[in-house]
């Protein structure tokens, strides 16, 4: 996940845009796995190895495009799990797969990578890495799909299908998504689910929306010059401060005025009026834009299904207001049917909120199986859905 930022005395720009609301058809499922995924989960033999391996990945963040340790790490736990897998994907990427190894095909994604952030909470596990946290919970992310793969090894013979395990790096602002689309691992993939902690919902619930949940984003750097000079005779100075405020009240006013966000013209032309000169440059290179994340319709009815019976109705949310934070889950949904849910990890309500990316971060271990439970459960139901509309289809 993603969020405004500075840097430097440049000025940085993030800016959000939501999508407009897709129109999707509904269907009933009358579909429900033999097995309780959330009970195999919550078993000291699944949870204890999932607080291991979390707190193993905490202790050493690494960031977008190097979790070499990370993607050690879960091929060593794939290989124990007899699990077969793809590696490197995207330079530090794991694709794994289990199941019969032939169409249909669902995948399960997590994201690796940490924050160049100082962690500042004490614990016994903190980050060894000076600089360096897992403090929007991705840690949490990949030891969940690992216990999904845990899960769903032991029901193999279930599955009607394949499920395929995305292990995928740099979701902070290095689009890794988008490079595990372009080396062609997603190819034969008829759905992808992800899904993002957050430390202000309770443990056992989640929240979700059908249509769009999250903002896109990018950043682009506006370089404002102006005219040095004494303090006293500011008739003789270009005051680029001034200019730099006119610009960021301007941006404020982008959505009520409906101009595109993207045109430099507009912060060009707000730095003119104070007599100054603006540089608009975009490093879609570096810091590529992010689409919004908008859920599928389809997608949405069967979590609302697979999240009910599993967690209870009043459990579940499924219009939560959408957020202004970014997600390159989006770049899979603009290829595939996708859906992002968000998984209760709160710590303790008790204690002053800390949002995600901040160096206090504390999540909650207890929400790991319900994150595993319900990755599994969600492939595993998708790929009996789908067979089941095969069979309907004659
Ligand atoms: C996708 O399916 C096609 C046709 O069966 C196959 O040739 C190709 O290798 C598959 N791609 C992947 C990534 O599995
Ligand atoms: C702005 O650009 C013009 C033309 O390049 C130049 O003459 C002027 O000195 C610049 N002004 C500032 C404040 O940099
Ligand atoms: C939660 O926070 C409160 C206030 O800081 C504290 O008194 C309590 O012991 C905490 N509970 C847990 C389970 O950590
Ligand atoms: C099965 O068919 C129904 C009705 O067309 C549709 O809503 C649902 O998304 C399909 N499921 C899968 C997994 O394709
Ligand atoms: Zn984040
Ligand atoms: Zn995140």
């Amino acid at each position: 996940m993603r969020y405004f930022k500075f840097k430097g005395f440049h000025l940085l720009i993030f800016f959000h845009v939501l999508a407009a609301t897709p129109v999707f058809s509904s269907s009933d499922f009358s579909n429900q796995l033999s097995t309780n995924f959330l009970d195999i989960a919550k078993k000291a033999e699944v949870f204890d190895w999932m607080v291991k391996i979390r707190r193993k990945i905490h202790e050493n963040p690494e960031l977008g495009y190097q979790e070499f340790e990370t993607s050690k790490l879960i091929r060593e736990e794939l290989d124990k799990l007899g699990i077969p897998y793809k590696h490197p994907v995207a330079v530090t990427g794991v694709i794994g797969f289990i199941g019969t190894g032939t169409s249909p095909f669902v995948a399960i994604r997590a994201d690796m990578d940490a924050l160049p952030i100082q962690e500042l909470v004490e614990w016994e596990h903190k980050s060894k890495v000076p600089g360096k946290m897992h403090a929007c919970g991705h840690d949490a992310h990949v030891t969940m799909l690992l216990g999904a793969a845990k899960i769903l090894k032991q029901h193999e013979k279930e599955i009607q299908g394949t499920v395929v395990l995305v292990f995928q790096p740099a979701e902070e602002g290095g689009a890794g998504a988008k490079k595990i689309l372009l080396a062609g691992a997603l190819e034969n993939v008829s759905a992808i689910f992800g899904l993002h902690m957050l430390p202000n919902i309770p443990v056992g619930k989640v929240a979700s929306r059908t249509g769009p949940i999250m903002a896109g984003s990018g950043v682009f750097q506006a370089i404002i010059s102006g005219k040095g000079g004494h303090a006293a005779i500011p008739q003789q100075t270009i005051d680029p401060i001034l200019a730099a405020s006119s610009v960021i009240l301007s941006l404020q006013h982008l959505v009520s005025r409906e101009a595109d966000p993207l045109d430099p013209q507009v912060i060009i032309g707000q730095a003119a009026v104070q007599r100054c000169n603006a540089t608009v440059i975009f490093h879609g290179e570096v810091e590529p834009f992010y689409p919004p994340t908008v859920n599928n319709g389809d997608l949405h009815k069967l979590f609302q299904n697979v999240a009910v019976n599993l967690l209870g109705t009043d459990k579940v949310n499924v219009d939560m207001a959408p957020f202004m934070g970014a997600e390159d889950f989006s770049f899979y949904q603009e290829v595939i049917p996708g859906y992002l849910f968000m998984l209760g990890m709160e710590y303790n309500s008790s204690e002053p909120f800390q949002s995600l990316h901040s160096p206090y971060l504390k999540i909650n271990e207890d929400g790991l199986p319900y994150g595993a439970a319900l990755h599994a459960s969600l492939a595993a139901t998708y790929l009996i859905n789908y067979q089941q509309n095969v069979t309907q289809l004659g």
